[in-house]
């Protein structure tokens, strides 16, 4: 079998009245006395297959019988439009071949468990709703890609088995380096701050890995990082390039995945009416802000989930929450030259998920950088050439890293990142 003669579901206004062959799976079958509808999807929309008894070579009437569920088949007849159809047309069938059985398909259209779901990961990702969500999934990647480009950013791929701790050490996956101990990336970061001096502006945008030990809706312990590096931007630059991102992230996915948002049932006003500036409270008013509203965080502790939660219901837009205690934050952080108790960071928080972006712009005093990798007791030999970029030419650069799976839920309005990623990598799941 080949793609010769084979048409698109996607492209069938194109052939109105012809005669054409669809590839694909079947999601519905029904057959009322001499008429059967099958409903095909072929990866590119879907589309009805009307069959009437009569007009039919017996053998392909007999097929229609005994069609199940996600069986693959080809299709061939007479396009028209209807209205009334899924996709808008319809297929006036005159063959249909079995290409592949599909007996006793576990996923029915009907309540399953989450778990059960998941076990059947390879199978769920064909229903509709998972269709959806991926496929805003994949408008935003390249929306980011496009962002990027535009911008002039060089496109820096970073080593995923690495040396040094990037993040902290509490949630590293080590693994056996030829008898060394090596980690997993948990971010890209210290590589594209050393790609910065060659190329000015540029990121990388690939899998990182944390050893969560929490099961939440909001972690994952593999999932995609989208972290852009600029030479002589502050955090306020970096606050306004986040900015810029994630409405130009918004507009995207408004413009070319109508169709997916219905299947999710999104109500996208929150989206059509963003607008920049996005909100800014510093850490310290955060706090009071929080405390005023009955929280029972204290200065010096990181906002939890519930306490982020409640500070964007504070708010008609996406809220920055900058200079954080240094404390809470990682160890490559610039100390804010007004309160050295802070570092210049911020994150981004929106509706319903809380940080979606971590942000900073970075210790360039070598110094102080060497100082905070002590206080921290990071193996000081790993940073050796991390720490060359503050002697050899240290410049003021700024970075943040913006969770895919975060933004994408958000986007959608799924409450949970694991349906955001194809193959999530859970606490308790590594298959499929
Ligand atoms: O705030 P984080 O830890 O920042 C960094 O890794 C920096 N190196 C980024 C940088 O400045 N270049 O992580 C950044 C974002 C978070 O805001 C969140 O969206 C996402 O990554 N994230 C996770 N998403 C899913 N599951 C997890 N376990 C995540 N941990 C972080
Ligand atoms: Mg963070």
């Amino acid at each position: 079998m080949s793609q010769e003669g084979v048409t698109e579901v996607r492209s069938l206004s194109d052939h109105v009245g012809e005669s054409v062959t669809i590839l694909g799976w079947v999601e519905s079958i029904r057959i009322h006395g001499k008429v059967g509808f099958v409903v095909v999807r072929d990866g590119t929309g879907l589309v009805q297959g009307v069959l009437l008894k009569a007009e039919l070579p017996e053998d392909t009437w007999v097929l229609l019988e005994v069609l199940t569920q996600e069986c693959s088949v080809a299709v061939s007849g007479e396009v028209r439009e209807e209205p009334r159809a899924p996709g808008g047309h319809e297929i006036g069938v005159t063959g249909m071949e079995l290409l592949g059985a599909s007996e006793e398909y576990p996923i029915q259209p009907k309540e399953h468990g989450v778990e059960f779901l998941l076990d059947n990961r390879h199978l769920w990702l064909r229903s509709s709703l998972q269709r959806a969500g991926l496929r805003v999934r994949h408008e935003v990647e390249q929306a980011i890609h496009d962002f990027f480009y535009d911008r002039d950013f060089v496109r820096i791929d970073t080593p995923i088995l690495t040396g040094a701790i990037g993040e902290s050490a509490g949630t590293l996956f080590e693994a056996d380096y030829f008898g060394e101990p090596a980690f997993l990336a948990q971010t890209g970061q210290l590589y594209v701050e050393a790609a910065c001096p060659a190329f000015r502006k540029v990121y990388c945008f690939g899998p990182t890995f944390r050893a969560e030990k929490s099961k939440t809706r909001r972690h994952l312990t593999e999932f995609w990082m989208l972290e852009p590096e600029v030479a002589f931007a502050d955090s306020d630059d970096n606050m306004c390039l986040q900015e810029d991102l994630v409405c130009y992230l918004a507009e995207r996915a408004l413009d070319r995945c109508g169709r997916e948002f219905a299947v999710l049932e999104r109500d996208t006003s929150e989206l059509e009416t963003l607008v920049r500036p996005f909100a800014r409270i510093s850490y310290t008013d955060a706090v009071a802000l929080l405390q005023e509203k009955g929280s029972e965080i204290e200065w010096g502790r990181d906002l939890g989930a519930p306490d982020e939660m409640l500070l964007t219901e504070q708010f008609d837009r996406p809220v920055f929450v900058h200079d954080y205690p240094k404390a809470v934050k990682a160890f490559y952080m610039k100390e804010n030259p007004d309160d050295t108790r802070t570092v210049r960071c911020d994150d981004l928080l929106v509706r319903g998920y809380g940080e979606i972006i971590g942000g900073s712009q970075r210790e360039d005093d070598l110094d102080k950088l060497l100082a905070r990798i002590r206080e921290e007791k990071l193996p000081e030999e790993t940073y050796s050439w991390y720490l060359d970029l503050r002697r050899y030419g240290t410049f003021p650069h700024s970075g943040f890293g913006l969770g895919l799976e975060r933004t994408v839920a958000w986007i959608t309005g799924r409450p949970h990142v694991r349906e955001m990623i194809p193959f999530p990598r859970l606490r308790n799941r590594l298959v499929p």
